[in-house]
């Protein structure tokens, strides 16, 4: 059980009685046998890996910055959540063991998996025919969804929730593919092309679910009460809410705490001692506004560090073949949102107001 239990921590740290979500993953893979289980395993906690560390960047200038703390900490029963944040993280992490399993096979790492050939030869459009490579998006979303979702052990609206928005995450993997050509013809001339369906980067399924993630819809279950145990009332609520749902979509459950202020008993790290940016020329507006958003907007006040930065730097060719760098170091300032000291000393206090106004 040890690799089971590693993968399980590893695949949805979020996720109630890994023990019975490990039992789901083994009898699903008893039909195909524990050597296909063993096959797809390291490339499955590779993919959930990737899910998390793509996660961790597009929440880096958020208050909500995909701590592992929140992650854990809702395995307990009472605080297992289904807010907008767990939505994001169940779907790039659905996508992440989708993404690495189809990749794999692309890449002929698997015995029993190709290239997706069912359409090579066929026209498909004017001056292309299919041909190439196209990626098995088939293929990883099937193993992908016999793993991540048999971790989800439930069988309530939870459940259902976490279970449509593993889906989102893997239907984003497809919505994001897109067609890549190849010239052919009498000197390079282009008359007909050969396509195929290729993956986008991963930081582009990211960006995508971002903006899922930001338009993301709460369910709302009917108020109606549900008679106590009674699983069939359960669901036919839960399905009744779910019927006019777009699978590609992220739902929710329950609203967010604002995220500003620590509360370690459910999970909740604060803005303080974060890291916000200020005033560069090409920054994003979003980028612009994180000091706000992190510290002023939380209570909290924003202090300067200057830092220094070691880089390689003045480097020069020399034939033949090596390239030789100088140790740079620099003085670079950085933003930090802190507390605002406790009334005693309140020169000090102004010094530091004054500091957080200047661009
Ligand atoms: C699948 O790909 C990942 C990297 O993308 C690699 O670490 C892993 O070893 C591959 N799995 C197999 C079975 O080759
Ligand atoms: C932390 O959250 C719990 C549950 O919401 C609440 O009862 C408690 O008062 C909070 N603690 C602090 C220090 O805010």
């Amino acid at each position: 059980m040890e690799l089971l239990n590693l993968l399980a921590a590893m695949v949805f740290p979020m996720c109630c009685h890994f023990q019975l979500g490990c039992a789901w993953t083994v009898n699903n893979f008893l039909m195909t046998g524990p050597k296909a289980f063993l096959t797809y395993a390291s490339s499955v906690q590779v993919g959930a890996k990737n899910g998390i560390q793509e996660c961790k960047h597009q929440f880096m200038l958020d208050r909500w910055n995909c701590p592992e703390s929140t992650l854990q900490l809702s395995t307990h029963n009472g605080l297992r959540s289904a807010t907008r944040e767990t939505s994001f993280v169940h779907a790039i992490s659905a996508a992440g063991v989708m993404y690495t399993l189809t990749k794999n096979c692309s890449m002929g790492d698997f015995e029993n998996c190709g290239c997706d050939d069912s359409r090579i030869g066929q026209t498909g459009g004017r001056g292309w025919i299919w041909g190439g490579c196209s990626d098995n998006v088939a293929f990883g979303q099937k193993i992908s969804k016999q793993f991540v979702d048999a971790l989800e052990d439930g069988h309530d609206s939870r459940a259902a929730v976490n279970l449509h928005n593993n889906e989102a995450g893997r239907l984003a993997i497809k919505a994001t593919m897109r067609k890549t050509c190849k010239c052919h013809g009498v000197s390079g001339s282009c008359s007909i092309q050969t396509c195929w369906m290729q993956l986008a980067d991963f930081r582009e399924v990211g960006n995508y679910l971002k903006i899922k993630y930001e338009q993301a819809n709460k369910l709302e279950m009917d108020k109606k009460p549900v008679r106590a145990g009674n699983s069939a009332d359960t669901r036919g609520a839960i399905a009744h809410a779910f019927r006019n749902l777009p699978k590609t979509e992220l739902i929710y459950l329950e609203d967010s705490p604002d995220y500003c202020t620590k509360n370690h008993s459910v999970g909740l790290q604060g803005t303080e001692g974060r890291e916000c940016r200020k005033a560069g020329k090409s920054m994003s507006q979003w980028e612009r506004k994180s000091c706000r958003r992190l510290c002023y907007e939380c209570g909290l006040r924003v202090v300067e560090k200057r830092v220094e930065v070691v880089s390689s730097c003045n480097c020069k060719f020399h034939w033949c073949c090596t390239v030789k760098c100088d140790r740079c170091t620099q003085v670079v300032t950085k933003y930090y949102c802190a507390r605002h000291e406790t009334g005693r000393k309140p020169h000090k206090r102004a010094k530091g107001r004054h500091l957080v106004r200047r661009q």
